[in-house]
């Protein structure tokens, strides 16, 4: 039988409050961060949305019980039902919100990019470092996969040996006209990026664009398929195949090869069926990120929460501002290979200590 009596005088324990998170930005990324945080985060609920689109504000918040619409993401910040920020606006407004957030000392998870240049990323990592503590979470969700995290412990635990080459693999089946070479680098291929940062944990010193010719599929004026080819500090070489006019499915595979071995994760594949119309075997491929990375943006939202919540505000194994300024300088290296020839040196400022 449980004991339910008090000492007296004891005041029984307060339960604990739930975080309240503001979102910035609510369209495809931002109202599926609100539908995570509504109905599977533990400790967590939406308490105000903002996006430049009112309507679109209004429709999210009417999915988040006990959420309200304000007009502007400093309203958000500001205001005192707020206790961390969640940005998923386009990225050219990161910059900005993220330093209101810390100016206003409250944690924020911004989805990346960070910034769309590296001087701009640095100013976030150096307003940070001035506030004297971290509050800065990167949406970099990958960290937070299953398969990412079996390779990190497997590296980290000797059991590959020395990091030789890590070969990526990044497919969508369509994108939306009007993507550019630029986006290749700055929206896709950021995400092998941080991988280099978070698996081998070195810089990246040169990156090199490579460029076959395309799929009759790609839009107008996009390189597709495109390959980076960086290499570390200690002379690890990434191959990183972007290709995202496949008209199949959303594809993520990374491996590694070792001194002591290779290992290969994002192979997943589901159920297999045999059919015997058309004599075919096969299982099937995600539509996008958001069905492929359900687990890890799940993880990745639940990790931020606790860490809000216990005071440390940046989970462990969380992208960090300096490792979205790190992105951003090497993609800014890697835009600037597209027109160069060979490879092109990353420039990195100094980390503050
Ligand atoms: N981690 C990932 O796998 C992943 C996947 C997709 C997108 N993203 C990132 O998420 C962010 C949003 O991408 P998306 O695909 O949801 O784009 P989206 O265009 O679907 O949504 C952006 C929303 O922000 C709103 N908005 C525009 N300007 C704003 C401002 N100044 N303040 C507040 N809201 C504003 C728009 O009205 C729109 O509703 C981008 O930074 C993108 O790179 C990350």
């Amino acid at each position: 039988m449980t004991d339910t009596t008090t000492q007296a005088g004891t005041a029984p324990a307060a339960p604990p409050q739930d975080i309240r998170v503001g979102v910035i930005g609510v369209g495809r990324m931002g109202a599926d961060h609100v539908e995570r945080i509504s109905r599977r985060t533990k400790g967590a609920r939406v308490s105000v949305v903002s996006d430049y689109l009112r309507e679109t504000a209004e429709k999210v918040s009417a999915s988040a019980p006990g959420s309200r619409v304000v007009d502007t993401p400093e309203e958000i910040i500001a205001a005192d039902d707020v206790d961390a920020v969640l940005i998923a606006s386009p990225g050219q407004f990161h910059r900005d919100q993220v330093l209101a957030c810390i100016a206003a000392g409250k944690p924020v998870l911004c989805e990346k990019p960070l910034a769309m240049n590296p001087q701009d990323a640095y100013d976030v990592v150096r307003a940070e470092h001035e506030s004297g503590r971290s509050c800065v979470s990167l949406g970099f969700m990958r960290r937070f996969d299953t398969g990412y995290g079996e390779l990190k412990d497997a590296l980290d635990a000797g059991e590959l040996g020395t990091p030789l080459i890590l070969n990526c693999k990044h497919r969508n089946a369509d994108v939306l006209p009007g993507f550019t070479n630029v986006h290749m680098v700055y929206d896709s291929a950021v995400h092998e990026i941080d991988a280099i940062s978070f698996f081998l944990e070195e810089p990246v010193v040169s990156v090199q664009t490579i460029t076959p010719r395309s799929t009759e599929n790609a839009p107008e004026g996009l390189s597709d398929p495109m390959l980076l080819l960086l290499r570390t500090a200690s002379g690890t070489v990434v191959t990183d195949e972007l290709y995202v006019s496949t008209d199949s499915g959303y594809e993520v595979r990374t491996e590694l090869v070792g001194s002591k071995g290779v290992a290969t994760v994002g192979q997943e594949s589901g159920m297999v069926t045999t059919q015997q119309a058309g004599g075919r075997w096969g299982g099937a491929v995600p539509a996008d990120f958001r069905p492929r990375f359900v687990d890890a943006y799940d993880a990745e939202v639940q990790a931020w929460i606790a860490a809000v919540a216990d005071g440390s505000f940046v989970a462990p194994r969380s992208a960090t501002a300096w490792d979205g300024y790190v992105a951003a300088a090497v993609c800014e290296a890697a835009e600037r290979s597209l027109t160069a020839d060979g490879p092109v040196e990353v420039q990195l400022l100094e980390r503050p200590s």
